[in-house]
This record gives structure tokens, sequence and C-alpha cells, in this order.
């Protein structure tokens, strides 16, 4: 426990949380210090591999490795940017699910063995529930009660949050993933990977008018008690777009109106159930997290349909909004304010629901 000055010159107590983040593709660790709701970033490290571009996917061998040569260095340069010694950390947060394996393997091991060597306590963290607290790093507002939506790359998620930890399913994707969703629409249109904001920028440049995709699972007359309100699926949708590439004579003078034409379908159906999900629950604030959170066409649409009701829409920078280390970090301060704690035991799991749930 590290001190700080107060207002007034008191000083008082803080805690100061190493996170560590290698799920995917991204070496990423930071360091925060404050208490409660008031958190503080003084450092975050992102390191982005590269290399799956020539591949257009991300391959997990090549991921674990190059983690492997970048941990070290990462960590190091997360500590010198916020000025702290191992030995003024409270707590050592680490992703340990989902993810790839291999990849999260390596900032589990080396988490463990830093945790170990100066006898400082581990968390181990869920990747999603990280996604979950990005917005409230940068907006003091981006706290409970919310309705969440998480899109990634991964995963689609939209959670009823009454309190941090405390997190009801509400719908969940049946196939793709929205990001998923993203990245094959740019493979089919030949947009390099990772391809959500490929798809965002050719977007812009088309029109609306000339590729008019069914909205996933949105039916007008659909009630709460349906199983399919808050559910998503867009692996249809990625195949209409792939019969409008087949049909197309001209793919390059076509593929800006179909990718418009697939980002509106796609956004559409995201704004759709969170404001479903808004409404049912009385909630005032819709908090957006995951990499598809970095386009500004979802989250004005969002800001669009929900603002005018009174519901403030709040999206984490893109910085925070993909994969990074604070966000565990962030996490991690409430589950070791709570007193939680993980052992060395702490394995890495490739799925696992986000904890915290409670019945739908
Ligand atoms: O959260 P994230 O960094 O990694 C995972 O946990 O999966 O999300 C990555 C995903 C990718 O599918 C990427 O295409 C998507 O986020 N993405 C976007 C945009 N920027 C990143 N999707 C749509 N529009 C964007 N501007
Ligand atoms: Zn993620």
């Amino acid at each position: 426990m590290g001190m700080r000055k107060a207002s007034g010159g008191r000083r008082e107590a803080v805690t100061r949380i190493l996170g560590i983040e290698t799920s995917c593709d991204e070496t990423s660790a930071a360091v925060l210090e404050g208490s409660g709701d008031d958190v503080a970033q003084k450092s975050l490290v992102i390191l982005s591999q590269d290399i799956h571009r020539v591949f257009g996917g991300v391959v997990p061998e090549i991921a674990s490795r190059a983690h492997l040569t970048s941990i070290v260095p990462v960590v190091q340069r997360a500590l010198d940017e916020a000025a702290t010694r191992l030995e003024d950390l409270d707590a050592i947060a680490v992703t340990n699910t989902p993810g790839l394996v291999g990849a999260l393997l390596v900032g589990v091991s080396y988490g463990k063995a830093l945790a170990f060597s100066r006898d400082i306590p581990l968390l181990g963290v869920h990747h999603m529930e990280g996604h979950l607290f990005a917005a409230a790093l940068e907006h003091r507002d981006a706290v409970p009660p919310f309705t969440a939506l998480l899109v990634s790359g991964g995963h689609t998620l939209l959670l009823d949050v009454e309190a941090w930890g405390k997190y009801r399913l509400l719908g969940a994707t049946r196939d793709d993933a929205a990001g998923e969703a993203f990245d094959k629409v740019a493979k089919l249109l030949g947009l390099p990977y990772p391809g959500g904001r490929y798809i965002e920028q050719l977007a812009a440049t088309g029109s609306s008018k000339r590729f008019s995709f069914a909205r996933p699972m949105v039916r007008k007359n659909a009630l709460p008690e349906d199983d399919d309100y808050y559910t998503f699926s867009f692996s249809g949708l990625k195949t209409a777009v792939l019969n409008a590439v087949r049909a197309s004579k001209d793919l390059e003078v076509d593929k800006a109106d179909i990718a418009r034409g697939f980002q509106d379908s796609l956004i559409d159906t995201l704004v759709e159930k969170t404001a479903r999900a808004a409404n049912a629950f009385g909630r005032e604030r819709v908090v957006l997290g995951g990499g598809v959170a970095c386009n500004r066409t979802l989250a004005s649409a969002m800001r669009a349909r929900l603002e005018p009701a009174g519901v403030k829409v709040f999206t984490p920078t893109p910085r925070l909004a993909t994969d990074n280390a604070a966000m565990i970090a962030r996490a991690a301060f409430f589950r070791f304010e709570r007193g939680e704690r993980s052992g060395l035991d702490l394995n890495a799991y490739a799925s696992s629901p986000i904890p915290g749930l409670v019945a739908a």
C-alpha cells in the first residue's frame, strides 16, 4: 500500500496494481494507482504483433513466441514509465481467460513468477470483465448501474450491470462475434486484417441505398420473453454479403456500397438490442467496450438512438477499447478490494463465463 497526497495536503492510502494482458496478439502491461472507482492510469504499454497481417489472422503459435520475447521489456517499460518499483506493487493482475491458451500462459506464467519472487498477491482477470471496465478509466460516470455492450473479435455480450461484479447476461451471439463478422467481410472485400476499421473507412464512402441486408434477429413485434429478443447472429449477414460479392460484376465499383450495407445492418442490430435492454431495465447509462467499440459510426448511431431518451452512452478511446492491460488492472482493483486473490496454481483457459453472472 502506498500513500498519495490528497486535497488539503493529507496523505491517503492508495493501491498500486500491475496489469498484464497477453490473451491474443498484443503484449501489454500497465500500472494503475488509486482506490474504489478513483483509479489513475500511471502507465500503459501496448506492443501489437503486426506479423499476423501476413497470414490474414492470428497464428496462435507465433503469438505465443512473440509474447515470450516481449513480455519482460514491456512490463519493465510499464514500471519505468509509472516510476514504480516491483516492491511498490500491491498486486499483479493477469488475464487468464478467455483467449489463446498458449498466449495466455505467457502472461500467467510471468505474472506468477513476479508475484512469487516478490511475495506480491496475484489475481487472475477475465478478459471480458476487463473490457467492461475500460470506459471507467476515462469517464467517471461509466459506473453501474448500466447496460453494457461488449463487442470484440471473439465475443458479443449484452449485459445488464446492476453493480460491479453483478452481471445479468441478456444476450450473446449464436455464431460469429461482431468483430469476427467485420473481419470476415473485410476479407471478402479484399481488405487487410483485422478489417473492422477498413470496413468503417470504406463504408463511409459508400451509399446506403444500393445494398439493404436484412437486420439479423430483429423483428418489430418481438417481445422480451422471446428467446431471440436480445440474441445476436451474424453468420447469415455474412452469407448475404458473400452472395452480393459473388453477384457483383465489378467488385471495385460495388465494394464501398456493400461495406456500407453490411455495416448499417450490423450496427442497427447492435443498437436495437442495446436499446431494448436499457429500456427494459430502466438504465440511464450505456457502456460500450471491445475493439468494435472503436467504430465511430456505431457510437454515433447508439447516441442518436438513446440520448433523446435521456440515456448517456460511454465509449472508451480506441487505445482502451482494444486489448490492453490497463483495463485488466482496472477490473482487478474491484476484485482486489473485495479481498479476492488467486493462488500460484492459477491456470489459463481458452473460454469460461464472465465471473459474477446472476440469473437472467
Ligand atoms: O477487443 P479486441 O481488440 O480483441 C479481442 O478481444 O477480440 O477486438 C478486435 C476486433 C477486431 O475484430 C477488429 O476488426 C475490431 O475489433 N475493430 C473494429 C474497429 N476497430 C477494431 N470493428 C469495427 N470498426 C472499427 N473501427
Ligand atoms: Zn478483447
